[in-house]
C-alpha cells in the first residue's frame, strides 16, 4: 500500500519547495520512497523510538539536508514544525502501529511468540512498561483496557487470572502471561482468532504507549498543518485506529452549517475532501508478500479550505 499512499500524496508534492511529514519514520522505508519519488520535496520525519531514528538516520544520510529526523511523539507535530520555522506542509503520512524492527527485537517485549521482558514501550526512555501496567492497575481498569483496546470478550476471566497470579509474584516476562491467558480461556474461545494472547498484547501495547489518545490529537493537528491543497494519507492496522481516522476525516468533509440553510455560506463549507471511498484494503498479492499488511486500511484526504475565522 506504499505505492498507493504515495499516489494519494503525489498531486500535492509534485511542486517546488513542498514539505512532507512522515509522522512514523520507523526504518525509513516510506520516507526514502518519498524522497526518491519526489526529488524536490523536503522531508520532516518523526519517531518516538530512538533506535528507529538511529537506523533510518543511516539509511537517509545520502539525502543530506532534504531529510530532517526528529525524536518526537507525533501529536507534537505543531511544535516540531514551529521549531523548524515551517508554517504549513503539503503532505502528511502516518503508517501507524509498531515497526517490524520493534516486533522482531525480542527484548522489546511486543511479540507474544517469544519469551521476553514485558516492556512494549516504543520510547524506552520514558513511561510505564507493560509489566508495570499488569502489576499495578486495578482489576476494573485492566478489564476496561482489554475490552476497549483488545476487543477481548473474555477480559474478566483473563483479568481475574492475572490478579490471582500477580499476588503470588509480579509479572516480568511474556511467556507466563501467554500461558496464563491460554489456561484462562474456555476451549471455544481458543478455537477462533489466532493466538489467544494476541488481543491482550494489543491492548497492553495501546495502553503503554497511549496510542489512541495521541492519535486523537495528532490527526486533527496534522490536518491543521496542511496548506490548502495539501494531502494526508493514513495507514491503520486495527479497527480502533481506523475508526478514529474515519471520524476526523468525515467531520472535516462535512458542512458545519445549521440545518435548513438554502445556501451554505463559506465559513460552514467543508475543509476536507475525501480521497478514498471508505478505507482501501491491501490486495491479495500484498498480503501474500507480507502477512503483517493483512489488516491495513488506507484513508486519504485533501485540505480544500482554511478553517473558518
Ligand atoms: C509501522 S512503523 C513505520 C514503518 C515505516 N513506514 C517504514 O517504512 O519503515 C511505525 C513507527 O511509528 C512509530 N510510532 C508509533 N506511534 C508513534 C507516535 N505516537 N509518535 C511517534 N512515532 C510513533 C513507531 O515507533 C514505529 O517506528
Amino acid at each position: 500500500m506504499l505505492q498507493r499512499s504515495l499516489d494519494l500524496l503525489a498531486p500535492a508534492l509534485e511542486r517546488p519547495e513542498a514539505v512532507v511529514v512522515d509522522c512514523t519514520l520507523g526504518l525509513g522505508g516510506h520516507s526514502e520512497a518519498l524522497l526518491t519519488r519526489f526529488p524536490d520535496v523536503r522531508l520532516v520525519a518523526l519517531d518516538r523510538d530512538k533506535e528507529a531514528l538511529r537506523l533510518s538516520g543511516e539509511r537517509l544520510a545520502p539525502y543530506g539536508e532534504r531529510a530532517t529526523l526528529v525524536h518526537a511523539v507525533y501529536d507534537e507535530l505543531p511544535d516540531v514544525l514551529d521549531r523548524l520555522g515551517i508554517a504549513r506542509v503539503q503532505g502528511v503520512l502516518f503508517d501507524l502501529g509498531v515497526s517490524s524492527m520493534q516486533l522482531d527485537e525480542a527484548d522489546r517485549g511486543f511479540a507474544y511468540a517469544q519469551d521476553a521482558p514485558l516492556d512494549m514501550r516504543m520510547d524506552q526512555t520514558t513511561g510505564m512498561s507493560a509489566a508495570d501496567v499488569l502489576n499495578t492497575y486495578p482489576a476494573g481498569e485492566l478489564v476496561r483496557i482489554l475490552r476497549a483496546y483488545g476487543e477481548e470478550k473474555q477480559a474478566k476471566r483473563i483479568v481475574a487470572a492475572i490478579v490471582r497470579e500477580r499476588e503470588k509474584e509480579p509479572f516480568r516476562t511474556s511467556a507466563r502471561l501467554v500461558e496464563l491467558i491460554r489456561d484462562a480461556l474456555p476451549q471455544a474461545a481458543k478455537r477462533t482468532g489466532g493466538n489467544p494472547a494476541k488481543r491482550t498484547f494489543q491492548a497492553l501495547r495501546i495502553e503503554v504507549n497511549g496510542e489512541l489518545s495521541v492519535l486523537e490529537r495528532a490527526i486533527p493537528a496534522a490536518v491543521k498543518a496542511l496548506a490548502v491543497g495539501g494531502r494526508i494519507a493514513v495507514l491503520s492496522y486495527h479497527s480502533l485506529e481506523d475508526r478514529l481516522v474515519k471520524q476526523v476525516f468525515a467531520a472535516g468533509a462535512a458542512t458545519t452549517a445549521p440545518p435548513g440553510l438554502p445556501v451554505v455560506p463559506e465559513q460552514y463549507q467543508p475543509r476536507l475532501k475525501l480521497l478514498t471511498r471508505g478505507a482501501e484494503l491491501p490486495t491479495e498479492e500484498e498480503v501474500a508478500e507480507n502477512r503483517r499488511a493483512a489488516p491495513a486500511r488506507l484513508r486519504g484526504a485533501q485540505r480544500i479550505r482554511e478553517d473558518a475565522e
